[in-house]
């Protein structure tokens, strides 16, 4: 797991506060435990520690404070908890002490949020042996439309999108532009759904879904690569997008910049979208 660089934080910290529209979202504020839920199947539910720092924590089942464990997670590691019921997990911020409920069965991860502040979000996957680049959030279409011209995708591209989610980037860049794609995703269940969305879309020959963790991959074959991750996740991929893409290769960010490739943004442009937040797209030239 990446530790995050004294000199990169400033500049993340500019950015998340500039950034309304985003791939983070919180883990949920303590809820009263369902009805009957302890004759539920247990679940997995993981804590990831994504930040440089050991954290200190406290979590017991909800409504029930005196089966509290306290533990202290490692920089990079995964804790791992079967439960059939919601869980609270208690720590501190930085500046104040914090509660929130966690699903039976979700993964969730500390991340630096706004200043030297630390905060437990939703992610993708529990898996210890990759890394979780993001959580399953969506473009809005009008979005993924705009990235796409402004990219000038055309039918000699292959497009990658890094996390492909339920495939609507690289489906509509097949569908409306004629080119090829390849959607990576961790999640079997997203790469499934890309699958039947490009057969509904009818572009299923076109395009290809890889189940498999991102930074592993080989992009090499990619005209335009479009990355919806967290800061700290795109500058993960950066050393990857330098070492295979050809130069002259687009790349097309929502939200989050690629820190330290200031030099190789072509443009950048803000949106409203039907989810009533603003999204920004970043476009650069490897
Ligand atoms: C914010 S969503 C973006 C989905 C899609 N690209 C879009 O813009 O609509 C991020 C996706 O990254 C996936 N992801 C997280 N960690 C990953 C990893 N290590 N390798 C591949 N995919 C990953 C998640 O499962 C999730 O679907």
């Amino acid at each position: 797991m990446r530790q995050r660089s004294a000199v990169l934080w400033p500049a993340l910290v500019l950015l998340l506060a500039a950034a309304p529209a985003c791939a983070r979202r919180q883990a949920d504020a303590p809820a009263a435990p369902a009805a009957g839920a302890e004759s539920l199947r247990p679940r997995e539910t993981t804590v990831r520690n994504v930040t440089a720092h050991p954290i200190g924590y406290r979590i017991y089942p909800a409504g029930r404070p005196e089966a509290v464990e306290t533990r202290e997670i490692a920089p990079g590691a995964v804790d791992r908890f079967p439960t059939a019921v919601a869980l609270e997990v208690e720590f501190n911020t930085g500046r104040k002490d914090a509660t929130y409920a966690l699903d039976p069965g979700s993964p969730y991860s500390f991340r630096y949020d706004e200043g030297e502040t630390i905060d437990l979000f939703l992610g993708s996957h529990g898996r210890a042996d990759a890394v979780d680049l993001a959580p399953w959030v969506p473009t809005p279409q009008a979005v993924v439309d705009r990235m796409l011209e402004l990219a000038g995708v055309t039918d000699k591209d292959v497009l990658y999108d890094i996390g492909c989610g339920d495939g609507r980037i690289v489906i509509t860049a097949a569908r409306r532009y004629g080119a090829r794609g390849v959607g990576i995703d961790i999640d079997k269940s997203q790469i499934e759904a890309s699958e039947r969305n490009a057969a509904a879309a009818g572009v299923e020959r076109q395009v290809k879904f890889v189940d498999m963790d991102a930074t592993k991959a080989d992009i090499s074959e990619a005209t335009v690569v479009t990355l919806y991750l967290l800061p700290e996740s795109n500058a993960l991929m950066r050393p990857l997008l330098e070492a295979q893409l050809r130069p002259g290769s687009r790349v097309v960010c929502h939200n989050y910049v690629i820190p330290g490739w200031e030099a190789k943004q072509a443009q950048a442009e803000t949106m409203d979208a039907d989810d009533g937040d603003k999204h920004h797209i970043y476009l650069y030239i490897r």
